[in-house]
Formats: structure tokens, C-alpha cells, sequence
């Protein structure tokens, strides 16, 4: 059962995690399609995700997903071959299997000239989703506390007006594409996934970060309570 945890964030922690997201995500999908005719969501990157996408694989037949756009919340500077790739992650774990319309799929184009592929991904933003506001956000958490590419001490966190930005990443070496805090804020439902006792103490931080120490505690929304989606052992210490 969702329980709330403060006046911005919700916690769930089911038995099944990856079962209650690919549920949430369905639920959040089928009442957007009917309500205004299409369901946008941006899908989050690293290895929790691959999971419920693989799960989603299973709904082929319970959403029209001709009517779901897909879009990322951040992805890494390489081609979309790349294993590395949060977009080659996402469709070889099952969005490849799932018969969402090839120009409903906005990959993001970080692999060169990165400035200019976030200037074009947010215009593809402003274009084709209503009022920018996502209906679903999907976020991880880094053992960092980052969530999408909003690193700790990176210049993307104080982006207080562009939607999606190029961001410099020292402790990466390398460049990440990422929407921003504004982007974020704007979303209709906001999920993160946040499983295993690896997250546990970073959760711990994160959901109790009153200072402003942890990119992921910084997500909020103008539209929704953050819903974290949690497991039994990353939610160990809270
Ligand atoms: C990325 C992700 C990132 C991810 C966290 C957690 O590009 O790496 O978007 O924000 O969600 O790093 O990654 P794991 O799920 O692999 O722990």
C-alpha cells in the first residue's frame, strides 16, 4: 500500500516491486489515453529498469501503445548500439518487442554534438508532449544520490530554465544528456525505482536530505507527490 512519507514523497515497498511498477505504469498509461489520448513517459537508464521493461514486454496486448510516446530522462554520450546506451537498454529489454510507433520513440541524440541534440530534444519536448508535463517520469537513484544524469556538483543542477541540458560529469569524465529540475517538476506522476540492499543507506540519506545534499532529494513535482518504489532491502534503514 502507498504510505506517505513527508508533504512531497510517497513510499511503497511490495512484495513484487518490478510487478507493482509494471501495474502503476499500465494504470498510469490506460487513464492518459483515455483522458487526453496519449500516454508520455520518460524512461529512466542504468540496470533496475530493465526489469520492469522486461515485465511491460508482457502487456503487448492490455494498452494501445500506438498511443504512448517514449522518451528518455537522460542518456550517455554513445551511439545507439551502444550497450551502454540507457535507449539501447530500454528497447533491447523490451520496448523492441512492444508495438510502440517508430516515431512515437524520441531517442536522445547525445553521441555528438551534444549541446545541439539537448536543444533538439527539448524542442521535440515542447512539440509533442501537452504543456511539457509527462505523465510518468521514471527515475533511478545512483549509490551517489544522482538521479537521471543530475550529478552531485555538476552545472545541469542549477538549470533553473532550459528542459534539457548537455552536463559535464568529472566524476564520469565523461558528458551526459539530462532533463532538469524544471522538466522534472512539471511531470503529471513522478516514479522512482530503488531496489536492493545496495541503496539502502543512499535512500536513507536521500529521504531524509533536508539540506540539499542529494540531486535525487531534490526532485519534486508541481502536479504530484514523488512516488519512490522501494524493496524490502533498499528500504532497510528507513
Ligand atoms: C543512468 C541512469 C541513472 C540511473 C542510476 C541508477 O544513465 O545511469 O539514468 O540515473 O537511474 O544510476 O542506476 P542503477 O539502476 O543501475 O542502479
Amino acid at each position: 500500500m502507498i504510505q506517505p512519507f513527508n508533504d512531497d514523497i510517497d513510499i511503497i515497498i511490495p512484495k513484487d516491486p518490478v510487478d507493482f511498477a509494471c501495474t502503476y505504469f499500465i494504470k498510469l498509461a490506460k487513464e492518459a489515453i483515455d483522458e487526453r489520448g496519449v500516454f508520455t513517459v520518460a524512461l529512466s537508464g542504468g540496470s533496475t529498469p530493465k526489469a520492469l521493461y522486461n515485465k511491460l514486454k508482457a502487456h503487448a496486448k492490455d494498452l494501445d501503445w500506438g498511443n504512448v510516446l517514449l522518451f528518455f530522462s537522460d542518456e550517455r554520450a554513445t551511439p545507439p548500439t551502444d550497450p551502454d546506451s540507457n535507449y539501447h537498454m530500454a528497447m533491447t529489454n523490451g520496448f523492441n518487442d512492444l508495438p510502440v510507433a517508430k516515431h512515437h520513440i524520441f531517442r536522445m541524440k547525445a553521441e555528438t554534438d551534444i549541446e545541439k541534440g539537448a536543444l533538439a530534444y527539448e524542442k521535440n519536448i515542447k512539440e509533442h508532449v501537452p504543456e511539457e508535463s509527462f505523465d510518468l517520469v521514471l527515475l533511478g537513484m545512483g549509490d551517489d544520490g544522482h538521479t537521471a544524469s543530475l550529478f552531485p556538483g555538476t552545472k545541469a543542477l542549477n538549470e533553473l530554465k532550459r528542459y534539457v541540458v548537455e552536463n559535464e560529469v568529472p566524476q564520469k569524465n565523461t558528458w551526459r544528456m539530462t532533463f532538469t529540475y524544471p522538466l522534472i517538476r512539471k511531470a503529471r506522476n513522478i516514479m522512482f525505482l530503488a531496489t536492493g540492499a545496495g541503496k539502502a543507506e543512499m535512500i536513507k540519506k536521500v529521504l531524509t536530505d533536508d539540506k540539499g545534499t542529494y540531486p535525487a532529494a531534490q526532485v519534486r513535482s508541481d502536479l504530484c507527490k514523488v512516488l519512490w518504489v522501494l524493496d524490502k532491502d533498499s528500504s532497510d534503514l528507513i
